[in-house]
Parts: C-alpha cells; structure tokens; sequence
C-alpha cells in the first residue's frame, strides 16, 4: 500500500477524502494533519476527530496545524460547510486523541523517518502546513515521493472567478509548494467539478446500508444544499477524495504535464493557478494537472471503502 499523510480542514468532502483513505486497502493513511481553512483550525480538528470515530480510525495520529495562513487574514468557507465546517450529520464524539505536537513537526518526523520515496503528501486544504515544512526541513522536498494535492483549476475558480478556495486563501503557502520542485499533481476544480454526487450515487451509497453510509449522505445532503443555494449545482462536487483516488488508482484521472505557477499580485486574479499549456512541456516539468475523472471508477472506490469499513 502507499503511504499517506493527509493534510485537510474538514469539512464535508475532506470527510469523504478521510473515509476513503480510511478504507481502501491500497493506502496506509500514516498521519491525519489538520490546517485551518473551511472553518477555524479548533473546528476543523474537531470534525477530524469526529470522522475518525465515525469511520472506526484508530491508531493514525491526529496532528493540529496553522491555524492560519502564512500572511492573509483567515478566510472560512462557513457558506458551503456551515458553522461547524461540517454542519449536517450529528457530530460523534472524539475517539481519537489531538497528538500533541504540531502538524508541521509530524508531517516532518513522518517523512523524515521513512525511507525516501515513501511517503506521498496528499492535502485538501490551504497549503499552510505544507509550506512551513518544506520550509522548516527542505530535505523533505527530496524525500517525499509526491503531492497529491486538492486545489486550483485551470480554467475556473469558485473563490473568484479565476481562483479557487483552498489556494486563494493562503497563495503564498501554494506559491512554495508548486514551486518546491517535488512533483506535484493539481487536483482542481476542472477535475473535481466532475465528481458529483448524483441522486444515483446517492442511491448506492444507500445501498450499503451502513451507519458510516448514513453519515455521508447527511454530509451530501447538507453539502447539495449548501452548492444549490451558492452556486447554483444541481449536485455538489465532492473535490476531496479525488485527490487520494488518485494515490489508489492513477487510471482515475488523465494527467496533463504543464508549469503552475501562482499568481500572487493580482487585482483580479489573486491564487490563480495559472497553467502553461502552450508548446511541449518542458522535459523535467515537475508539475501536472488532472484533466478528466472516470466517474464510475471513482464513485466505485468510496463505494468499495464504505463497505469494507462496514459497521462501526
Ligand atoms: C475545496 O475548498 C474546500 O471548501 C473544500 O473542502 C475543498 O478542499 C474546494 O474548493
Ligand atoms: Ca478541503
């Protein structure tokens, strides 16, 4: 299986991105860090928690990280996730202990103390911790063997036209991790706009009949709403757990190889992941960008993680 560490603010799809790498059997999710983003870092380490008694996670440490980005003012996406960050599902009791130590100091220790290549760096929140590791222990750029990142789109945004959420709100964290040199993938919009969750799924995930199964069509339900009313879906996009189907089973998505950079300056434009798709890329081109899901595939994978997780 493929060593993961999940950097995330959950929120709903962040739930979904912790059950998957949860239950399948090709990932082993080696840490749990936590980054302020759809809701204050107390909030969204909460729900972590939350998740993890939810889903039967026992064993893989919790870590809380910045609790706010390296030099914006904090911005929550309280519209889309509610008060809570995860507002929908009755919140469970926390299980799981906070490690006490910083999410930075974690994702360092953990990378640091595998082999090189083993642990792959899959966040789904602002780049916040992510940053300040590369920063505090550059050997880990080096040593990790990807980031697999949810953020950015290349043709869209939802924070403004052109910028998406997790990358607008902290553009000098993303700035330092597409930048880093290690091989990133960028999991964006144009990618996770594709995985929605349709009354169809909706219906297979009933199927499983579980109460983990339960616990994700009330996040879909508070979810489909909430991307109803401020953007107008008719079915939310579930961004997260694209980025980890990805680690399981790269077949998911088509990748496009092309430079990323962040635009930090900006009037209009501000966290905009700005791809250069004219010519060849170059040949050491660290970056790519995910193009186009396999639905069925991909839905098939949470489906499958919810029932090997069964009852909890
Ligand atoms: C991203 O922003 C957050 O609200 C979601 O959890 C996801 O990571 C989508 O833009
Ligand atoms: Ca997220």
């Amino acid at each position: 299986p493929r060593k993961i560490i999940l950097d995330c603010d959950p929120g709903h799809d962040d739930a979904i991105a912790l059950l998957l790498a949860h239950g399948n059997p090709e990932i082993d999710l080696v840490a749990v860090t936590t980054v302020a983003g759809n809701q204050t870092l107390e909030k969204v380490t909460r729900n972590a928690q939350s998740v993890a008694t939810v889903i039967g996670m026992r064993g893989v440490p919790i870590a809380a990280g910045a609790d706010r980005p390296l030099v914006r003012s904090q911005e929550v996406a309280e519209d889309i996730h509610g008060e809570s960050g995860m507002e929908g599902p009755r919140m469970r009791e926390a299980t799981t202990p906070v490690a006490p130590m910083h999410a930075v100091q974690l994702i360092i220790d953990t990378v640091m103390s595998h082999d090189p290549g083993e642990i792959t760096l899959v966040p789904t929140g602002a780049l916040t911790n992510i940053a300040l590791a590369a920063r505090l222990e550059p050997r880990i750029i080096e040593r990790v063997r990807e980031v697999v990142l949810m953020g950015g789109g290349y043709h869209t945004g939802n924070w403004s036209a052109v910028a998406e959420f997790n990358i607008k709100i902290d553009p000098e964290a993303a700035h330092i991790v597409f930048g880093a040199g290690w091989p990133v993938t960028m999991v964006g919009l144009d990618l996770t706009h594709q995985a929605l969750a349709t009354p169809e799924v909706a219906e297979k995930i009933r199927a499983v009949g579980t109460e983990p199964a339960e616990f994700v069509l009330d996040l879909f339900d508070y979810f489909g709403k909430a991307y109803k009313e401020n953007q107008d879906f008719d079915s939310p996009p579930v961004h997260d757990p694209c980025a980890v189907a990805y680690v399981i089973d790269p077949a998911v998505l088509t990748t496009r190889k092309a430079p990323v950079t962040i635009e930090l300056t900006g009037t209009e434009t501000l966290g905009m992941t700005v791809a250069d798709f004219r010519g060849k890329p170059p040949a050491d081109c660290p970056t790519q960008v995910a193009v186009q899901l396999d639905f069925d595939r991909f839905w098939g994978l949470v489906t499958d993680a919810l029932e090997r997780i069964g009852e909890v």
